[in-house]
């Protein structure tokens, strides 16, 4: 277990070794006991954090400020539409100011090309921790929770098979921060991460570089597949989840149109049973029910996606035990 993390910013898991890794998920398993047993862990007593939204939330939202309260802080929900950001305010002046008032800041902040720079120039002016809560590049706190909902149903991650993949969805271009970070951190853990996705709908070329590199340092392999049922073939875990084209495309009406080649990339039956008898399906939610996945698979017996959302709590709030207090 590593005791050092008080002050550093959560921005990548790819910033954090493996056994600091490792000691967030034991201090959020001792959390999710504590608060199972219904044991008071009030560790952050007075404690303030910071939740700057750009962009709408259900789940980051109520489990940080659950979880500030769990651990007897308070969390401050900010619209950045109620702040003077429109007005001047720099992510400087946000990193400067708000970290004097508070003693962790959290942000969300996806606009494609912006979201990264902008919460490490917050953390560069900060004197407290910068949590990410989703950029355009990382989703941290979802994969940690991912990691640990994969932990609870499958035991040790080592040798187990992940299908990281894109499925349809119509609603938007959505951030590629969740298969980024899934891949990057699976990686690290010795599992076999296969990451299926169109031609059109590439990652960031540098993350992937990284994952190639996790996976051979860890003994684990990374592979890329451009079939969408071949990804499901003797899975142990299936995540598949939409993303945008930015890589191709930063126009809206072209990017709709190229994702109308793939409106057959729907999780269903058919597809879940190509996978392992017993394997989990995934999702981080929101999903858009009945074209990125049927009802029947969601709301399923492989499908641990209350779990996943449940393990966002557990996770941040070890994070910021250990990073805040
Ligand atoms: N998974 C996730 O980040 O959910 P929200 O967008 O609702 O916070």
């Amino acid at each position: 277990m590593q005791t050092h993390l008080r002050g550093r910013d959560m921005i990548t898991t790819q910033e954090w070794t493996k056994s600091e890794i490792d000691t967030i998920i034991d201090v959020a398993l001792d959390l999710k006991r504590k608060r199972a047993m219904g044991m008071p862990h009030a560790i952050l007593r007075d404690k303030v954090l910071s939740m700057l939204f750009f962009f709408t939330s259900t789940r980051t939202r109520n489990s940080f400020e659950a979880g500030m309260a769990q651990l007897g802080g308070h969390a401050q929900f900010i619209d950045h539409q109620t702040t003077q950001i429109s007005h001047g305010d720099t992510g400087k002046e946000i990193g400067e100011i708000l970290g004097r008032y508070n003693d962790g800041i959290a942000i969300r902040q996806c606009d494609w090309g912006i979201g990264n720079d902008y919460i490490r120039g917050v953390a560069k002016a900060s004197r407290v921790p910068v949590l990410n809560m989703q950029c355009d590049h990382f989703h941290p706190f979802q994969i940690l929770a991912d990691l640990l909902t994969i932990i609870e149903h499958k035991g040790d991650p080592r040798g187990k098979t992940i299908n990281v993949s894109y499925a349809y969805a119509k609603s938007y271009q959505k951030p590629m921060s969740v298969p980024i970070s899934l891949i990057l951190l699976m990686t690290r853990f010795g599992m076999n991460v296969r990451l299926t996705r169109p031609p059109e709908f590439k990652l960031i070329p540098d993350y992937v570089e990284q994952a190639k590199e996790n996976a051979r340092k860890s003994h684990g392999s990374f592979e890329i597949y451009d079939d969408f049922d071949a990804g499901f073939k003797d899975a142990d875990i299936v995540y598949p989840k939409a993303w945008g084209a930015m890589l191709t495309t930063t126009n809206d009406d072209e990017s709709a149109r190229i994702s109308q080649q793939y409106t057959n990339w729907i999780t269903d039956e058919r597809r879940m049973a190509m996978a392992k008898d017993d394997a989990i399906y995934m999702h981080c939610l929101p999903a858009d029910r009945n074209i990125e996945v049927t009802d029947g698979v969601i709301d399923g017996p492989q499908s641990v996606v209350y779990d996943e959302a449940e393990n966002r709590l557990h996770v941040q709030k070890a994070v910021m035990a250990l990073t805040m207090s």
